[in-house]
């Protein structure tokens, strides 16, 4: 439990050091070369970097004593133990004993789970080396939505020049059938394996397309029970309902009920990531987050990457009252990330009640959002140099390429920097042309000053007109805060470690919001609601249920009724 007068008082002294940094320079702030490195770390694979913010020493200082006095060193170890860290569904979150080694931790929590993992692993194992000896199927299609689909995309996709050892990975997570018509024109039903990963085993977008990948074997020509038994494979901690579904024991891989879904790549649930990279892929994937878990665990606070970066992430959102971040990972094969963290952060602390249900005095989760460097810079960056609204932008690069084409990567990492260096200094384009001129840099006293303007106005529509002479439509204000994270080279080990990296920072937040980061609850009115709609749109008369909803719902339901072809 955390000290509740402590965690005022240095929520106090932290609104104390914003009120005076509000106005300061970066650039100013980067004059000290002992706050820069304090603002650094390193952590396996991963060098972070976020000396780029509106953060001094002494703010720094105040930040490590908010999470000396949330006790966030004792909540990061009883996460690993095994602790019921979720108490209003009652579980522990151990995703960490997922990927780790028998004894890595004391608990007896840790060592059922770990235990449990490393049997469902072998199992995995067994059903991965059957397929590929069978070398029955060209295709995978792996079916699950959120976290049933996410980790295993983003997987897939970082690694996709790596040599496949099995069929190819597909994902049908959406229950638009576009999604399952574009997927299916191309494959072939008889060398296609269809892998259903639902926790629950009951989400219906997930079901409805089983049982449309079912119907199309069918269509094809397989019996029903022979597609079921031979072309399918079941990852759910419901087996039960798995096997009502017609799939045999022998190809139901299980995972935990305390696994929460946006933190399940480490089980069964990579099991298609296996499946097309090999299982010494994903054993490299859970050592690398493992490598995560154990810097994590015995790192101090000042020095622990995904602390510090939580830490960053507070002052940007509860003191610089900034209300969104964002991911921008200079490297395609990170196209995904940015989805999978707005639903690793946004799901786990898009809360607004505290562990004791009172409802939270300050705000929580950011709006993640993002893409893919170099794209987004031409599709959005104007509006982070020139906008109203300052964004705290994560750069994520990575050092070694694993292509051919050198030049085109050192023109990449070239952007990646120039980006960070633009939004923090500013000026306009002649100072572009100074800077290579040989302008100093950090000190902010280089002979092009950057633009002198206060960050932009707040209200938008108020001018913050100032007195330089540069043209107000080409001044960049600059200014702007960014992390940068680099990875040494994007390996299963790499990825691993960087989605740990996250779950421990988003794990962190959530204790310095004293939020529980582990349930999900919010997503079920939607469901239940669209449980009450869909009689009104498959039937000409509207569903008495749904005409108690609002006459907007009315409206439209009565429009798609009319038009909607019905089965
Ligand atoms: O979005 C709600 C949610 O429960 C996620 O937490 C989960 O990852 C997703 O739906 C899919 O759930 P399941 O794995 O049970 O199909």
């Amino acid at each position: 439990m955390s000290d509740a007068a402590g965690v005022d008082a240095a929520w106090a002294r932290l609104e104390e050091c914003a009120a005076r940094l509000r106005g300061s320079r970066i650039l100013d702030l980067m004059g000290e070369d002992s706050r820069n490195q304090r603002l650094r770390a390193e952590a396996p694979h991963i060098h972070f970097d976020g000396s780029r913010q509106r953060i001094d020493a002494a703010a720094l200082d105040a930040l490590l004593e908010l999470a000396e006095s949330c006790n966030v060193s004792a909540a990061l170890n009883a996460l690993q133990d095994g602790a019921i860290v979720n108490p209003t569904e009652g579980r522990a979150a151990l995703h960490t004993a997922l990927r780790a080694e028998a004894g890595d931790r004391a608990t007896p929590a840790f060592a059922e789970a770990q235990h449990h993992a490393a049997a469902a692993r072998e199992q995995m194992r067994d059903l991965v080396a059957a397929i590929h000896a069978r070398a029955a199927f060209d295709d995978v299609v792996h079916v699950g939505i959120g976290g049933s689909e996410l980790g295993p995309r983003l997987a897939s996709d970082a690694m996709s020049l790596r040599k496949r050892l099995g069929p190819r990975c597909h994902f049908l997570a959406n229950v638009d059938g576009h999604a399952a018509a574009r997927l299916i024109r191309d494959l072939d039903p008889a060398r296609t394996l269809v892998v259903i990963v639902s926790k629950s085993f009951g989400t219906e977008e997930t079901m409805r397309n089983a049982g449309l990948l079912m119907d199309w074997m069918t269509e094809a020509g397989l019996a029903r029970s022979d597609a079921l038994s031979t072309r399918a494979v079941a990852v759910t901690a419901q087996a039960e309902r798995a096997r009502a579904f017609g799939i045999p024991d022998a190809r139901i891989l299980p995972f935990a009920d305390s696994i929460g879904g946006r933190y399940s790549l480490w089980s069964t649930v990579g099991f298609s990531f296996a499946l097309e990279y090999g299982m010494d892929a994903f054993e490299d994937l859970l050592a690398g987050a493992r490598s995560m878990d154990r810097h994590v665990a015995s790192t101090p606070l000042a020095g622990n990457g995904p602390v510090l970066a939580a830490l960053i992430g507070i002052w940007n959102r509860n003191l610089m009252r900034l209300p969104t971040r964002a991911v921008v990972p200079y490297d395609q094969r990170l196209r995904e990330l940015p989805m999978f963290l707005q639903q690793l952060e946004m799901e786990s602390n898009g809360k607004s009640v505290d562990v004791e249900g009172r409802r939270l005095v300050r705000d929580s989760v950011p709006v993640v959002w993002g893409g893919v460097g170099s794209n987004v810079q031409h599709a959005w960056f104007q509006a982070l140099h020139q906008g109203t609204q300052e964004v705290p932008v994560d750069f994520i690069g990575v050092i070694q390429p694993d292509h051919a084409f050198a030049a085109s990567h050192r023109a990449l990492l070239s952007h990646m920097l120039a980006q960070g260096a633009a939004l923090l200094r500013g000026g306009e384009g002649a100072g572009a042309a100074s800077i290579a001129a040989g302008g100093s840099a950090d000190t902010g006293a280089s002979d092009i000053a950057p633009s002198a303007t206060p960050r932009a106005a707040s209200a938008p529509g108020s001018s913050t007109a100032d007195v330089d002479t540069v043209d107000p439509h080409r001044r960049v204000p600059g200014d702007h805060p960014s992390n940068t994270l680099l990875v040494d080279r994007l390996t299963p080990e790499a990825l691993g470690a960087l989605l740990a990296f996250h779950e421990h920072q988003t794990h962190v937040q959530g204790v310095l919001w004293n939020i529980n980061s582990f349930d999900q609850f919010g997503v079920e009115l939607g469901k239940q609601l669209a449980g009450i709609i869909a009689p009104a749109l498959s039937s000409k008369k509207s569903a008495a249920k749904a005409d108690a909803l609002d006459s907007s719902t009315r409206n439209l339901a009565g429009r798609l009724a009319r038009a909607v072809k019905t089965d």
